[in-house]
């Protein structure tokens, strides 16, 4: 009986201490939020058993989740939804109702998820592009671009351009009643990362005539080349999205070959050659003195030219659009760029935004001090947050002050 009432605490205890996630202490609504993390994290380690099983590949097991949120295209008495395809590539077209005086404004959106998970049909990004519509009187594209294992980069970021640039014509954006001078594109996390990519590649392309008025980076991810930064170094257990998951989706969005992910892993990626590269993520320069605090810059370590060569996208300004220089920076249109402190992308959104202005470019620059990596797609019952619904407001409240 003493043995059993023993074997019965000592189990409960390890239990207990596998379940616990530690909360920063500023973060509203602790429990709930370390509640959402835990269950992130089993369902992260629930995938790695299906995976080493060889029942499923982890990011296909991770990919139940977006699943599970998954909500029919469902017109409302404001806006009407549907699940289409502009220029062949899926997506969820939220048009607004009610009749409008003059052209309308128009944000394409690319959800997160790391380039392997989500859908545009996700509640929370369904809410959010619903409530963009329908407070902006906007046009919102939600686009559903190919995700990785089954397609690595550049499909993703191909799938995103195909769709903006084919949006962007003048006959469609009239087709729409969209106003050429009022059109944006939006994303959050992985989505961050295509529509920064996207912005400067449009710059590029003879082809496009139309100007983006902006472009909103929530979140973004912008670079894999130093994956020690200081937020990823204060963040790397952190709730939601810890390092180890950084480099498990960077390395996808690449390749499946697990050669890439352990030398990401270490952050010894980077050939001697591309060193060149390192000036564009160097936060001993580009980092305010609060985000440096604590911390010691120390150079670059390089790695074998192999892996660079078979998996060239990750020194690729479409995949890493923080590796360009100024001047192609410059002629980039009004950005929005939301940070959180508790979040290992954290320095990469503070390094854009300073690189940005520098070259001149209009920025925004929230910095939500209180919040973590994920926290706007927080924003529908069970798992609504308060932090959640305040940067989703003050996301719509700049997109329409400043769309
Ligand atoms: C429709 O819009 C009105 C006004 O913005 C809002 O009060 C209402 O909740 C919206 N309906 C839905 C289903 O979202
Ligand atoms: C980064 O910036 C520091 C100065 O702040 C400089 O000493 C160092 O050489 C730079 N490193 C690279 C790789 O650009």
């Amino acid at each position: 009986m003493g043995t059993k009432l023993l074997c019965f605490v000592l189990a409960s205890a390890l239990l207990a201490y596998y379940l616990y996630t530690p909360v920063p202490e500023d973060i509203d609504e602790p429990w709930k939020v370390m509640l959402l993390s835990t269950s992130f994290r089993v369902m992260g380690h629930l995938a790695e058993v299906t995976d080493w099983l060889g029942l499923m590949n982890y990011m296909e097991a991770l990919m139940l989740i977006t699943t599970a949120e998954y909500t029919p295209p469902t017109s409302d008495e404001n806006v009407t939804v549907t699940d289409t395809e502009l220029s062949n590539v899926a997506v969820r077209l939220f048009l607004p109702r009610k009749p409008s005086e003059g052209l309308r404004r128009a944000v394409i959106f690319f959800h997160g998820g790391g380039w392997c998970l989500g859908h545009a049909g996700m509640k929370s990004y369904d809410r959010l592009a619903r409530w963009t519509s329908n407070r902006l009187n906007a046009v919102v594209v939600s686009v559903n671009y190919r995700l990785a294992p089954k397609y690595h980069f550049p499909v993703q970021f191909e799938d995103v351009y195909a769709v903006t640039k084919f949006f962007l014509q003048r006959n469609i954006l009239s087709q729409y009643g969209v106003d050429p001078e009022r059109v944006c594109v939006a994303g959050d996390s992985a989505g961050g990362n295509l529509a920064a990519a996207v912005a400067q590649q449009l710059l590029e392309d003879s082809e496009v005539e139309t100007k983006l008025k902006a472009q909103v980076l929530i979140y973004p991810a912008l670079q894999s080349l130093d994956l020690n930064l200081p937020s990823y170094q204060e963040n790397a257990d952190q709730v939601i999205l810890s390092r180890s998951l950084t480099v498990k989706f960077w390395s996808e969005y690449f390749t499946s070959d697990l050669a890439l992910r352990d030398a990401m892993a270490s952050n010894r990626h980077v050939p001697l050659e591309s060193s060149h590269l390192f000036q564009f993520v160097n936060w001993s320069q580009f980092l305010p003195e609060e985000l440096k605090k604590g911390h010691v810059y120390t150079g670059p370590v390089y790695g074998s030219s192999e892996l660079a060569q078979k998996y060239p996208g990750f020194l690729d300004p479409r995949a890493a659009p923080l590796l360009v220089s100024d001047a192609r920076l410059r002629r980039l249109p009004l950005t929005y760029i939301l940070t959180c402190q508790y979040d290992v992308l954290r320095d990469d959104g503070a390094m854009y935004a300073q690189r940005l202005r520098a070259a001149g470019v209009p920025v925004t620059h929230d910095h939500a001090k209180d919040a973590f990596h994920g926290a706007m797609t927080f924003i529908s019952a069970p798992t609504d947050l308060a932090v959640g619904h305040r940067l989703a407001n003050r996301y719509l409240e700049w997109l329409d002050e400043n769309l």
